[in-house]
């Protein structure tokens, strides 16, 4: 099947969390599978080194294509829209207040190209109302439906063409809506996991107010788990810590601890989580703010790797307790080491569509201490469960006692309980967190659609 991506972000070229990942990721489990897929991304300041130019269709002034391990890339040129420095806007969390017009452009472009293929793939709010547009049967996955991309209904509705549908799938409470209107025109909607599938159709708060146009849809939310990209994130052949390890031989972790307390200046007292991705509202920072204090006095300490709109709560712990807090802006690099090196990795998530960290963290042998939502609760198994099973450390209030008593939990069992954690780090590490299921179901998906259509 010959199969289009539109999406914002794609690893290794473009990403701000677990987007981009899963791009690429999917992308590359299809390409396994035989199919052919070709991903259409804005080509932003950052990318100029990269493709041939083409002709350009509707918006673009020309198509840069690139092709990346048998994955073909076009990078939009529309240098008024992506020739600047953000992804999404000047600062991370923030939009550019012309939001509308550089994805609806961008949006235009994917329709013009799309009669090339068989099925369109549209991801996020910024590819979204493709769907109003594209003269090929589509699909729309939400990474994550807390994002959408608002902008003056008017103006927008032209913008799409004034295609007859276009006003009413739009509009929301007088603005445009691109998230409403991708939802409406998709010919089928899925999400990262079966929880946040059922969440999003009950929940205003975790699905933009959307959740009773996301109920009443006739084809209901489909939820396939995401995976994590095993060939590249491999503690046993990965470049990025100092000596390789893998499930049946640990001792290279400790190199990679020690790496990562020079890096942050930690003294190796105390027991290191890891926090990597944005560090946004959805992340359940706001719950660690009133206990980090105690916990860093029974011995936490907190590495946390990624940026957002709440990273003066995090450089606030930081300027606080040098010793105990570090952060640092994402890098991959960075995040590699702090998989191999911490011993455990902290996501007390609000909701989380899917969850990538705890997935790379349990693949690098830190059993992760988590809330107990969406793809978590999928992912992640406490320690009090049946140790055949068990890889981490769960709760499920989103309170801030359930996270302090979880990262308690987890202490006292690195401290006093080497044996069982190990298991829990084996139960982790031998677990296929491949993205090969996800990708024959994304296939069958396709299928469906198209008989369909
Ligand atoms: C978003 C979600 C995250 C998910 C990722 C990839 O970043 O917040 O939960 O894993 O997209 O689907």
């Amino acid at each position: 099947m010959n199969v289009l991506f539109v999406v914002a972000e794609m690893a290794p070229f473009a990403t701000s969390g677990g987007l981009g990942d899963a791009t690429t990721g999917i992308a590359h489990a299809l390409h396994r599978l035989g199919e052919q897929v070709t991903v259409l991304m804005p080509r932003y300041q950052f990318l100029e080194g990269f493709g041939e130019a083409r002709p350009g269709e509707g918006p673009a002034r020309s198509i840069f294509h690139h092709v990346e391990a048998g994955i073909r890339v076009l990078f939009v040129d529309d240098p008024d829209s992506f020739d600047r420095p953000g992804i999404y806007g000047p600062e991370p969390g923030s939009a550019y207040e012309d939001e509308w017009r550089r994805w609806g452009r961008f949006c235009q472009t994917a329709a013009a190209v799309s009669g090339q293929f068989d099925i369109v793939h549209l991801h996020d709010a910024q590819a979204a109302p493709t769907a109003l547009l594209s003269s090929t049967p589509t699909v729309l996955t939400l990474h994550n439906a807390a994002y959408t991309v608002s902008g003056p209904l008017d103006e927008t509705v032209a913008l799409f063409d004034n295609h007859p549908a276009a006003l009413e799938m739009l509009e929301w409470y007088g603005e445009a809506n691109y998230l409403k209107a991708g939802i409406l025109a998709a010919d089928q909607v899925s999400t990262v996991s079966a929880g946040y599938a059922r969440q999003i159709a009950e929940d205003p708060e975790v699905s933009s107010g959307l959740n009773d146009f996301i109920a009443g849809l006739e084809h209901p939310v489909v939820g396939i788990l995401n995976g994590i990209e095993v060939r590249r994130f491999d503690p046993r052949i990965d470049e990025s810590i100092p000596v390789p390890f893998g499930p049946d031989d640990l001792t290279g972790r400790s190199a990679a601890r020690e790496r990562l307390l020079a890096r942050t200046g930690f003294d190796g007292s105390g027991v290191v989580f890891g926090m990597v991705g944005r560090m946004t509202g959805q992340k359940g920072l706001e719950l660690l703010d009133p206990i980090i204090d105690q916990l860093i006095g029974s011995g936490f300490r907190l590495v946390a790797v990624g940026n957002g709109d709440e990273d003066y709560l995090v450089d606030g712990w930081a300027a606080r307790a040098p010793g105990a807090v570090w952060h640092a802006p994402y890098s991959e690099e960075l995040a590699r080491l702090v998989w191999a090196g911490g011993d455990s990795f902290l996501m007390p998530s609000r909701f989380e569509p899917g969850g990538l960290g705890n997935l790379y963290a349990m693949r690098y042998g830190a059993p992760p201490v988590v809330r107990l939502t969406g793809g978590l609760a999928s992912t992640v198994v406490d320690a009090s469960a049946d140790p055949a099973l068990a890889n981490g450390f769960g709760f499920e209030e989103y309170s801030s006692e359930a996270p302090r008593d979880a990262v308690e939990r987890a202490m006292a069992v690195f401290r006093g309980q080497p044996g069982v954690w190990a298991a829990l780090q084996q139960v982790g590490m031998r677990a296929d967190w491949g993205w090969d299921p996800a990708a024959r179901r994304y296939l069958d998906l396709y299928h469906d659609v198209l008989a369909r259509a």
